[in-house]
């Protein structure tokens, strides 16, 4: 038996080691993982069994080593929903969450949304859950990325296909109201900076497009003109660096009116929505 804050301050000094950016929070997730509860109700523990104590400091060190969080615990929480995550599959970001919200904001009553680049299904399992009116459609390439989808969109009322976003949905042509993407948008010279967790751990489809990061999102461009109903609302994320380049691959195309760029909760640039012309 251990007292839980000399275990938790323990295995934060390890992870502090290890260059993780929030060792306190992550020393406490994990353990509360190991214990079957909460982070917030690991003050209510007074012990930590022995047989427990093993399997939390493999945890930790696997931690150290900067598997993410999430591929620990098994789960991510993405607004009010729950996802399975685990390797082969991007993990869902807090930032995403706001185009998440704006779609949720903006999609028409009843409408027909569509999630482009889908991964673990976050957006479009979060708009099914807060928009139940709404048909929500989802698409994601890769294989292993598909199956976790799969996995956290079911009984969700979600149709969720595996194809290349560039040529899905021809059955939805000029039909959609609201399109979501969160694409791969990292580009590839900018490798060293990208955290180690994200790196190694994160699909490599997931993270990169291009030598300017925009490859994706010109393609993006051109797919959701195709698949937007006239007057039709598109958002995608991008980079931080991205605040000017990403939204002028939709002003210089010329068929997209209410072009704006959004920031996230930092203050950082992230995302950009459009309204095709009609
Ligand atoms: C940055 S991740 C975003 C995943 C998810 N939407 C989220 O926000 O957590 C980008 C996703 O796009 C997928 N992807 C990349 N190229 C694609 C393509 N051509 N067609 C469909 N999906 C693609 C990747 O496999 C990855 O799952």
């Amino acid at each position: 038996m251990s007292r839980p804050r000399e275990v938790l301050a323990a295995a934060a000094a390890t992870l502090r080691e290890g260059g993780v950016a929030s060792p306190d929070h992550d020393a406490a997730e994990l353990l509360a993982h190991v214990l079957g509860t909460t982070r917030a109700r690991l003050p209510l523990v007074d012990e930590v069994p022995a047989e427990r104590l093993g399997e939390y400091d493999a945890l930790v060190a696997r931690r150290a080593a900067r598997e993410p969080l999430q591929h620990l615990t098994g789960v991510a929480w993405f607004r009010h929903v729950e996802l399975a995550v685990g390797p082969g599959v991007f993990v869902p970001r807090p930032e995403t969450e706001l185009l998440a919200g704006w779609a949720i904001e903006v999609a028409p009553t009843t409408g027909l949304v569509v999630d482009l680049c889908t991964g673990s299904g976050a957006v479009a399992k979060a708009v099914a859950d807060e928009r139940p009116d709404l048909r929500v459609h989802a698409v994601e390439l890769d294989e292993p990325a598909h199956a976790w989808a799969e996995r956290n969109l079911a009984g969700t009322g979600v149709d969720l296909r595996q194809g290349d976003f560039a040529t899905a949905f021809d059955d939805l042509l000029g039909t959609v109201d609201v399109i979501t993407c969160n694409p791969p948008y990292i580009p590839l010279e900018a490798w060293e900076s990208v955290a180690q967790e994200a790196r190694d751990h994160d699909p490599h489809l997931a993270l990169f497009s291009g030598d300017d990061g925009l490859d994706a999102i010109r393609v993006l461009e051109q797919r959701a003109a195709r698949l937007l109903r006239p007057g039709g609302l598109l958002g995608f994320e991008h980079a931080d660096v991205q605040g000017e380049s990403a939204p002028a691959v939709l002003s210089s195309a010329g068929r997209w009116t209410d072009v704006r760029d959004h920031l996230d909760l930092a203050g950082r640039p992230r995302f950009t929505t459009a309204r095709l012309a009609r």
